[in-house]
């Protein structure tokens, strides 16, 4: 198996293929102090907000292990823990990290999971910021869940915050007001994408909302015009055009709102005939993908099956064979019985582990660029093996916590939509 590492280390040695930053070979470490900002990767163009959580420096004897010593210190630590910590995977960490998880999984299946792991003390969740908040949401109250790297942010989450999220509410209230039609549907419903702040998830519990995943987006939907004439879906403008229109909606039913212009940057006519509000997020790892890459694909690969992930842009989507969430994308490679060829339009550390996974198969990533998650990449087995040995110890390093105030609503929106579909039973690594 080649992890993502060495192979990033081997193009940045040889040259031999591309990366989009050869800084990624150095080490989540280096970016941790200094400028904030997202660090190498996909989102190193995306502008980090003032205050975004920022992790101090990991102590040097973490920086210096090599990575057969953290691998063996890990395994040490999770024997004198036992069942009193369980780690949590999802599928864009890195092998290193991967193969010591309890559990791996998409983001959704992970927050069931931390549900089901009643004797664990401390959740350590191998993710990002947003998944960590949600699993404390939904955790027993004397769990601490612990992020092992604080940076590892996303930067989709970052571009819908609560204070601009709020403002655009205002105005749309303003121009929907707030009675229900004759068939009792109120004017609008907010949604949010789970890849979303405790904050936004609160918003949603607060205003009759809900939240959904990359798995359960149409589900929610459906949900929410039952209830509502019309949806505000943050942050992610290509989730949510892409299932609405997958519903049958028209894209001209749907226009972007950004904060940054007055009335989201639309008239009042668009507003009134809206069927869905987009807010104007994007994922930076998917927006990579595009339409010439599935087009060279086939040309070179005829027979190819090309799937991508909800949050590539629509013209993506429509171009693949499929779309769906990670665990959409896990099943249907695990399902093919015949040797097949695979183009897939997510992240690479995912891609790369099918790949290994599944030699029958001919899987490739459709960006040949080596391009990860910028935030998923922030955490590596030293920040694991840095926390797992503070709880031997008995210290509780970078737990997250969501005040009650927040968690409370943020809980009954995710309760929404655990209630609109079953949870999807949870994958042991
Ligand atoms: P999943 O919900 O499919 O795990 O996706 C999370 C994510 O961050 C995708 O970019
Ligand atoms: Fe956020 Fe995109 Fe990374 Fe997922 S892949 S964590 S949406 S930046």
């Amino acid at each position: 198996m080649s992890s993502i590492d060495s192979t990033i280390q081997r193009i940045t040695k040889t040259g031999e293929g591309e990366t989009c930053a050869p800084e990624l070979a150095d080490g989540p470490w280096t970016f941790d102090l200094g400028v904030p900002s997202y660090g190498p990767g996909a989102s190193m163009g995306d502008v980090i907000p003032t205050g975004a959580p920022r992790q101090g420096q990991l102590p040097l004897e973490y920086q210096k292990a090599s990575n057969e010593d953290l691998h063996a210190r890990i395994i040490a630590a999770k024997a004198t823990l036992g069942d009193r910590a369980v780690i949590l995977g999802h599928f864009y960490q890195r092998d290193e990290v991967v193969r010591h998880a309890d559990f791996l999984g998409d983001s959704f299946q992970l927050a069931n999971a931390a549900q089901t792991v009643p004797n664990a003390e401390a959740i350590v969740f191998c993710g990002v910021h947003f998944m960590a908040e949600t699993a404390d949401i939904l955790a027993r109250s004397d769990q601490a869940v612990i992020l092992p790297n604080l940076a590892a942010g996303c930067s989709m989450a970052d571009m819908a915050d609560i204070d601009s999220v709020e403002e655009c509410w205002e105005q749309l209230t303003e121009i929907y007001g707030t009675e229900p039609d004759a068939d009792g549907r109120v004017p609008i419903i907010p949604v949010t994408y789970m890849n979303s702040s405790a904050a936004l998830k609160g918003f949603c519990g607060r205003n009759g909302g809900i939240v959904c995943t990359s798995s359960n987006a149409t589900t929610v939907l459906d949900w929410a015009y039952e209830r509502g004439q019309r949806v505000l879906f943050f942050p992610d403008q290509h989730l949510g055009r892409n299932t609405a229109k997958k519903m049958g909606i028209s894209t001209d039913l749907m226009p972007m709102w950004n904060p940054n212009k007055p009335l989201g940057g639309n008239d009042a006519k668009s507003l009134d005939e809206a069927k869905v509000v987009l807010w104007h997020g994007f994922c930076s790892v998917h927006k990579r993908f595009n339409v010439g890459q599935i087009e060279k694909a086939r040309a070179e690969y005829p027979g190819v099956r090309v799937i991508v992930h909800p949050e590539c842009p629509m013209p993506v989507v429509d171009a693949a064979d499929e779309a769906g969430s990670t665990d959409y994308i896990q099943k249907a490679v695990a399902a093919a019985t015949e040797p097949s060829t695979f183009a897939i339009g997510t992240e690479i550390n995912m891609v790369n582990r099918l790949a290994a996974e599944y030699p029958q198969h001919t899987i490739f990533c459709l960006d040949p660029v080596v391009c990860p998650c910028s935030t998923m990449y922030r955490i590596h087995p030293g920040y694991l093996a840095w926390v797992l040995e503070g709880l031997v110890r008995g210290e509780v390093i970078n737990q997250i916590t969501v005040d009650d105030d927040v968690a409370e609503p943020a809980r009954i929106a995710l309760e929404r939509m655990l209630a609109a579909k079953p949870p999807v039973a949870t994958k042991e690594a």
